[in-house]
């Protein structure tokens, strides 16, 4: 292949005339030079799907990504990089689910957290690593509450891209350059490098679930007709590329206006908060769940904990930045046709009483693990309330649990991890059917942690007592 794309561009010199000639004639110049200097980008390129497509179809050129501008040696800083807009010239369908879809969040949600803006340079900026390498597959330039909207997001019209020479692309996370193949996409693996780890070990769960080791045994193909689902039967059925779960990344529902009624009984000298914040909340009902209201008032002190309510149980701005803005929670009409979409994908190998159970016994795993987390955060907050901690410098909620790992006390180190690591790890094990992730690294270290603050609670108590 390689060989008879440098025999044709020795020939086709001899023939410009029409526009695709032309256009042919460009790409063996950029291809003639680039085979000197990254002979892997042109192999790639022209093994690849769309330098070879189907009859009647045009080649994709290189200049269709990268601009007609640059064409020697010297001037190359005129070569353009393509956005996700440049592939939806030609993909408008994939393009569009893309824009509407959880991935087309993932920069500004990143960018909505306090603990990004207090990263060093070095760690959050150059080079995409960390935060922001994985966070790339998201569109940049999405403007919100920091940036004076209050309502939908608003776009920059392409400001904060024009700061960023490369990692523009979006669409190249799971379709690599110069390849873009669909199979390298379907494959489990090409979502493993962002989705595992610390808070979301997808990957380590899919592995360790039966499904992924079917996947596995049977020759790991990127296959949709395996015996087992893939990261992306489940997630991105007949290749739609909105991906959206129920619970989301928090295990969070934002609370239904009867939910925090409820309330009132089992809190009523907190009334008047419940009313205020219930005539800002969705009508409706969450299907499947069990929303009694303890479990909804242990929500509502993690919320409170991550400073998305406030002290007297209203939403702060991180509320419309986090939960509304960045889409981080469901309201209940969204939760049910998505989680009825994917009841009907384990339907395709499960009984419907199965799929019923399994989702039951997830969700109650959620329920059972705020109730422990809540105890935690009550103790914290306590130790705040007896003046036993003091608000640190600079932060507007204390405990504030979004600061992550920049908090002081032990007791904050436990919640953060109970937070972001045991809590998540409990009930997305549970979801993909992994009794390893959901037990050993999720429930048993929860417990412990809970315990660890409780009795650092007790032993900081009497430290101030003696020493007031
Ligand atoms: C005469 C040689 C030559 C021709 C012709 C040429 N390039 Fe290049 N191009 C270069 C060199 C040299 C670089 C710098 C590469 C490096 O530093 O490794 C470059 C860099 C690039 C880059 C990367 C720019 C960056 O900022 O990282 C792109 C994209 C590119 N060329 C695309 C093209 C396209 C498209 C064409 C045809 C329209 C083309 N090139 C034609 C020599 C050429
Ligand atoms: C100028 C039009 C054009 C642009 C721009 C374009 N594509 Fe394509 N793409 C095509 C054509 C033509 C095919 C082959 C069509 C086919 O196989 O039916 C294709 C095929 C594909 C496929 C399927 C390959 C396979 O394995 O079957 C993927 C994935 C893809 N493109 C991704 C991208 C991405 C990502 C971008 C942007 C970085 C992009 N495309 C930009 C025209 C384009
Ligand atoms: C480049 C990194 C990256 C790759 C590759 C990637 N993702 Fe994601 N994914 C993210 C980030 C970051 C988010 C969070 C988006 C946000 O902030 O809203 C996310 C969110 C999601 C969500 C939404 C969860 C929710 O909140 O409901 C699903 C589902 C998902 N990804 C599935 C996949 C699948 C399946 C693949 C592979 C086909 C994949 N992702 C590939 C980074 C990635
Ligand atoms: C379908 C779109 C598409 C086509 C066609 C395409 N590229 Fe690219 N190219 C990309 C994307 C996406 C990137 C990554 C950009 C980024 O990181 O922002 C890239 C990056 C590059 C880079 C710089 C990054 C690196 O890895 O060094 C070079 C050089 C380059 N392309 C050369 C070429 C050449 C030469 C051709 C033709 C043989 C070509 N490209 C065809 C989409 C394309
Ligand atoms: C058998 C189907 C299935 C497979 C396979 C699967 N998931 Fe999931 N995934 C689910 C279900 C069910 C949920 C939780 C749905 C809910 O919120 O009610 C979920 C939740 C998620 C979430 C969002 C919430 C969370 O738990 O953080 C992400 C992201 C995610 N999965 C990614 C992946 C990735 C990546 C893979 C492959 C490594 C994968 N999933 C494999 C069914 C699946
Ligand atoms: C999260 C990973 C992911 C991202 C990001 C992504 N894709 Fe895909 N893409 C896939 C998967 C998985 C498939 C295969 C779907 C299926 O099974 O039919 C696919 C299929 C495709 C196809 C082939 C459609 C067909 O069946 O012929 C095209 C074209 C494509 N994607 C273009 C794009 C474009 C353009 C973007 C950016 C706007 C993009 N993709 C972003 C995962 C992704
Ligand atoms: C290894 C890749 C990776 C790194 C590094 C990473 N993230 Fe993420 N992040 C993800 C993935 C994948 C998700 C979606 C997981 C899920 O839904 O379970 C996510 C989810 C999130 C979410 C929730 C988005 C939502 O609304 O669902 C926020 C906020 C976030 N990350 C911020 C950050 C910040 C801030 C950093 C750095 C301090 C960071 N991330 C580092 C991959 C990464
Ligand atoms: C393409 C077919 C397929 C789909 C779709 C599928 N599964 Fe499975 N699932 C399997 C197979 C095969 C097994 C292994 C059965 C066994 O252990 O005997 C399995 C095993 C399981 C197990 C472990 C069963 C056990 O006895 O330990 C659970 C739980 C499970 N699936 C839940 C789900 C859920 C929930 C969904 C949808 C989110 C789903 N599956 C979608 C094929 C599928």
């Amino acid at each position: 292949m390689l060989r008879s794309m440098i025999l044709i561009f020795s020939g086709t010199l001899c023939f410009i005339g029409s526009a695709l000639a032309d256009k042919q004639a460009l790409n063996n110049t950029c291809v003639g030079c680039h085979i000197n200097i990254n002979p892997g980008i042109i192999k790639e390129f022209i093994d690849s799907p769309m330098a070879n497509p189907p009859e009647k179809v045009d080649a994709v050129v290189c200049a269709d990504c990268h601009g007609n501008q640059h064409t020697t040696a010297t001037d190359y800083q005129k070569a353009t990089m393509p956005t996700a807009e440049t592939c939806g010239e030609c993909h408008i369908q994939q393009f569009e689910q893309l824009r509407e879809g959880k991935h087309n969040l993932a920069w500004f949600g990143m960018k909505s957290q306090i603990a990004w803006h207090g990263q060093p340079t070095a760690i959050n900026q150059t080079g995409y690593r960390g935060c922001i390498g994985c966070h790339k597959i998201g569109q940049k330039g999405l403007m919100g509450i920091a940036q004076g909207v209050s309502g939908q997001l608003e776009y920059d019209d392409g400001k904060e891209i024009e700061q960023y020479h490369y990692g523009n692309a979006q669409c190249d996370a799971c379709h690599t350059r110069h390849s873009f193949r669909k199979t390298e996409a379907q494959d489990p693996r090409a979502c493993s490098n962002c989705h595992r780890g610390f808070e979301h070990p997808q990957w380590e769960m899919y592995m360790s679930s039966k499904h992924g080791i079917i996947w596995d045994i049977e020759g790991n193909k990127e296959t949709r007709h395996g015996r087992a689902p893939t990261c992306q039967y489940c997630h991105m059925s007949e290749g739609d590329h909105r991906v959206i779960t129920p619970w989301g990344f928090l295990g969070l529902r934002i609370p239904t206006k009867r939910n925090v009624l409820a309330l009132i009984k089992a809190e009523p000298s907190l009334e008047k908060f419940w009313r205020q914040l219930a005539a800002q909340l969705p009508e409706g009902e969450y299907m499947d769940v069990d929303d009694d209201p303890q479990w909804v008032f242990d929500r509502a002190l993690i919320l409170q904990a991550t400073g998305i309510l406030d002290a007297n149980f209203q939403p702060t701005q991180r509320f419309t930045e986090i939960i509304t803005q960045s889409e981080t929670a469901r309201g209940p009409e969204e939760f049910n046709e998505i989680r009825r979409n994917m009841k009907e994908i384990c339907h395709e190998c499960h009984a419907k009483n199965f799929v019923t159970e399994h989702f039951k016994a997830a969700d109650n795993i959620i329920k059972a693990a705020d109730h422990e987390f809540a105890k935690a955060i009550l103790a914290v907050q306590s130790l705040y309330q007896d003046g036993i901690l003091e608000v640190p410098k600079d932060w507007t909620y204390a405990p504030d649990i979004l600061q992550l790992y920049n908090a002081e006390t032990r007791v904050e180190q436990e919640l953060y991890l109970i937070m972001l690591e045991y809590r998540q790890r409990a009930f997305q094990g549970a979801f993909h059917a992994s009794n390893h992730y959901m037990h050993w690294y999720g429930w048993a270290p929860l417990k412990a942690a809970v315990n660890t603050i409780l009795e650092e609670s007790k032993k900081m108590r009497a430290a101030k007592k003696k020493n007031p």
